[in-house]
Formats: structure tokens, C-alpha cells, sequence
């Protein structure tokens, strides 16, 4: 099994220092020897974590009220063509971010791959307490962290020549092959676009209501067998008991088991083609960030195979 490994320290997408020290805390954590030795992946990994500092621009003045837009930009571009690079080769591509602005990247370059190599469309599975499918105008915060999706589905696009510009439409997704999992801090003006794009998502009620394993039936029916899927998992999905250490924290949550079920469950359809795990900030509690970066590791390890029995 080839494994492609991306490891991203950007923290650009929000406000908070820190996120960009994630993947080296994973990493530490024995996440690759684990990947390598215990679920036995032929790793493809360039042994760094990209900050990407040679991309980022001098003056990066607000765009369409974004907040660091063309670092943001810069950042996605380079990554997207890294991720194609593995997910053309037909390898799983595994990226370890960094805010969740890096989806921009990591989702255009499978969608791209994907298209071409099984001329399929791709389905992603997003899994987070947030929508981020805000566009630069319907957001208050002006973080593009909270925006990916508006991009990458193409209900925010940019002209040639403006930073978002290169997100063209063989890099993207349709609303409708987009389920989110475990919403519970969703904006007014997401939840208009949600509404009026048909877009299938289970908030924290539905789990509460149905339990995780109806939901997950429910969400892999929605996407039918036999469709490519790319799982984007930001940690803050789970509780702050299981996950504190993030930068968007938000009560009510998933358990860690509900967090590893659902990636248990994508890797058993056999249709999993990469995953990032995003969002995990090891310097914002102290207690509690060496749970958040065991919590990552353990959604990975699942989501790539890691079985009870
Ligand atoms: N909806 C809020 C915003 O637009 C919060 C987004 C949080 N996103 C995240 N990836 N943690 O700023
Ligand atoms: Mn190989
Ligand atoms: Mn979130
Ligand atoms: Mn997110």
C-alpha cells in the first residue's frame, strides 16, 4: 500500500499561532513509524514539514475582507500540486495540517488527480464542528480557515490573477458530493448556503438522535459505493474533553470513539483516497496537548486501516 505524506506547519488561515507545530508533535508522537511498522504503508514522505516561508509574501493587505490572502493562496497552490503529485501515482495521501485552510489545496489536488486517472468526480466527508463554507463576504471573521469549502465547491470564485483564482473548476467539488459530520457551530449565512445548495450534513442533533452508526449509514449512502472519497477531519469535531487543544474549541462534541468510528467506517468502504487531519494546536492548553495530538494520531491510524481485533 503507497502512502503519500504532506506535512503542513501553516498556521495563516487564522489567527493563533501554533497550528503549525502540529504535524512535528504528531510526528513525534510515533504517527509515521507507527503507519509504517504496525499498519505496513510504503511511505512516500520528503522527511520535512513545509512551512512554506520562501512563498509567503511581504505585504498581504485584506482582500475581499480575507485576512492574509495571498500567503493563504501561495500556501494552497504549492500544496495542491504536491498532493496531485502523490494522488496521481495512485497512492493514498495522507496530509497533516495546519489550519483548516489547507483543505484549499489538499482537496483541489485529489479532485484533479482523481478525475483524471478514474474519471470520476470525488466525494468529500467533513468531518468538523464548523461548516467553513463561508465566502469572504458572508464571513465575520475574515479567516479563510472558516472558508475552504466556498472555494472549493465554487460558490466563492475568483478571476485569473486574484488569489483564488488558480482553484479552477477540474480542481473542485460538487455541493452535492459534500456530507458534513458533527456540525454544531454553524453561521447564519452558512446555513443559508447549506439550504439553498441542497448540501447533506448530520449536526451533533442528528448523532444525538440516530447514534453515529445510523449516521454513518446514512452519510455513505448519501455518497453511494463506488465514489472516490477524500476525508477532511478537523479535530475540533471531537469534544474539548477528548480534544481541547484547538483554536476554535466548541462544547457538545463527538466522543473519541464517535471520532474513530467515523473514520473506522470510511476505511471500510475501500473507496478512501486521502485524509487530512487539521486544526490540532499543541501549544494552546497545556494540559491537555499531549490528548489533542494522541486523539490525531488515533483518528489517523483508523481512518488508514487500524482495526480492534
Ligand atoms: N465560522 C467561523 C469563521 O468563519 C469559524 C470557523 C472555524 N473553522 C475552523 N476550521 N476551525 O471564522
Ligand atoms: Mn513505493
Ligand atoms: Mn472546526
Ligand atoms: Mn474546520
Amino acid at each position: 500500500n503507497e502512502l503519500g505524506l504532506v506535512a503542513v506547519g501553516f498556521s495563516g488561515g487564522q489567527c493563533k499561532p501554533g497550528v503549525d507545530a502540529a504535524p512535528m508533535a504528531l510526528i513525534e508522537s510515533g504517527l509515521v513509524d507507527q503507519l509504517k511498522n504496525d499498519l505496513e504503508y510504503d511511505l512516500h514522505y520528503d522527511d520535512q514539514v513545509h512551512s512554506y516561508s520562501d512563498l509567503m509574501p511581504k505585504d498581504d493587505p485584506e482582500h475581499r475582507g480575507m485576512k492574509n490572502a495571498r500567503a493563504v493562496c501561495a500556501v494552497t497552490k504549492k500544496l495542491s500540486s504536491q498532493v496531485y503529485e502523490h494522488a496521481r501515482k495512485g497512492r493514498f495521501v495522507l496530509t497533516l495540517g495546519g489550519d483548516h485552510s489547507i483543505a484549499i489545496g489538499t482537496i483541489s489536488g485529489t479532485a484533479k488527480a482523481i478525475r483524471e486517472r478514474l474519471c470520476r468526480d470525488m466525494a468529500v466527508i467533513w468531518v468538523d464542528a464548523h461548516a467553513d463554507i463561508n465566502t469572504p463576504e458572508s464571513s465575520d471573521s475574515g479567516n479563510i480557515h472558516g472558508m475552504p469549502l466556498a472555494f472549493l465547491t465554487g460558490l466563492a470564485t475568483e478571476n485569473e490573477g486574484s488569489p483564488f483564482g488558480w482553484v479552477t473548476e477540474d480542481k473542485r467539488i460538487s455541493p452535492k458530493k459534500l456530507v458534513y459530520i458533527g456540525l454544531r457551530d454553524v453561521d447564519r449565512g452558512e446555513k443559508k448556503i447549506l439550504r439553498e445548495n441542497g448540501i447533506k450534513a448530520f449536526s451533533m442533533h442528528d448523532i444525538d438522535r440516530h447514534g453515529i452508526g445510523k449516521v454513518m449509514d446514512m452519510a455513505l449512502g448519501w455518497i453511494g459505493s463506488d465514489t472516490p472519497i477524500h476525508l477532511s477531519f478537523d479535530i475540533d469535531a471531537l469534544d474539548p474533553m477528548w480534544a481541547p487543544s484547538t483554536g476554535t474549541a466548541v462544547r457538545g462534541g463527538l466522543t473519541l470513539r464517535e471520532g474513530d468510528f467515523i473514520a473506522e467506517c470510511v476505511h471500510e468502504t475501500g473507496s478512501l483516497v486521502a485524509l487530512d487531519l487539521v486544526e490540532v494546536n499543541p501549544s494552546l492548553e497545556q494540559q491537555g496537548a499531549a490528548e489533542t495530538v494522541r486523539a490525531g494520531v488515533s483518528i489517523v491510524r483508523c481512518a488508514l486501516g487500524d482495526t480492534l481485533l
